[in-house]
């Protein structure tokens, strides 16, 4: 399984901070937001990753990450996005490194408690259609929300819905086989001029070939001031419990 990190974008909620760098190399407790997507991954046992990003910091990256040395990796494949064209677009020029494997993909600024690796496992059986991962939110207007039907499944998710139809957001873990690229080139870009990946998700659900998992621990996005503060807050009381200060 082939791991993405989607890492590009303006970071536009997060100004002044994001004038001069890129979101996911702002500091979110001891460490530079991008290690924690990259960490979750690697803990959960893909070796071969990804990081796609953009904008005028692109090179910080390469300098930060290097070949992923400090996580355990021999390689990193990079990619650039030129412009903000919004994550399934982003997601699309990771086609030829993902080639015909299953792929997970994580948003850059998605901060998890625990591990995916139960989650990745399950995929890895199901070996077809995509799994997303859920979380309960006390503010699911912010987020793409499932709407559940009777029987527990997905019946469609809504991106930033003014009325959620529940309290289940979808969270910035992604797993899909590579037919997510064919659902991809059959995109329009939304309202906000992106193509969405809650579109694409939809695709999935509309072919039957979608099934979720809902989160234990807590998940939090860091891309707005009130979030990555947040993110350091959950961080750090982590670090803290475990004796991790370092
Ligand atoms: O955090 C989970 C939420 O992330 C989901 O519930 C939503 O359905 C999903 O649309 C997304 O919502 P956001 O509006 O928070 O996404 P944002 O524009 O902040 O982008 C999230 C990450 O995706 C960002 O950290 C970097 C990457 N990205 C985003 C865009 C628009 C790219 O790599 N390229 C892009 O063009």
């Amino acid at each position: 399984m082939k791991g993405i990190i989607l890492a590009g974008g303006l970071g536009t909620r997060l100004r002044p901070l994001t004038n001069v760098t890129n979101k996911h190399l702002l500091p979110v407790y001891n460490k530079p937001m991008i290690y924690y997507p990259l960490g979750t991954l690697v803990e959960a046992g893909i070796r071969e990753i990804m990081v796609v990003t953009g904008g005028n910091n692109a090179g910080d990256f390469l300098r930060l990450l290097r070949n992923g040395k400090e996580f355990g990796l021999s390689h990193l494949h990079y990619a650039y996005q030129e412009g903000e064209g919004g994550i399934a677009q982003a997601l699309s020029l990771a086609e030829s490194f993902v080639d015909d494997d299953l792929l997970c993909v994580v948003l850059g600024d998605n901060i998890i408690e625990d591990s995916i690796r139960p989650y990745v496992e399950r995929f890895k059986e199901q070996g077809r259609g995509a799994k997303i991962l859920l979380k309960e939110v006390p503010d699911p207007q912010r987020f793409g929300v499932a709407e559940l039907g009777p029987n527990g499944n997905v019946l469609r998710i809504i991106e930033k819905p003014a009325v959620p139809p529940s309290s289940y957001a979808v969270t910035g873990f992604y797993m899909y086989d590579s037919r997510v690229f064919e659902i991809i080139h059959t995109l329009k870009p939304s309202k906000r001029g992106e193509l969405e990946i809650t579109d694409v998700n939809n695709g999935y659900i509309e072919s039957g070939s979608m099934t979720y998992d809902i989160l234990p621990g807590w998940w939090t996005d860091a891309g707005t001031i009130e979030s990555l503060l947040r993110a350091t807050n959950l961080v750090a009381r982590k670090c803290r419990g475990s004796g991790i200060e370092d």
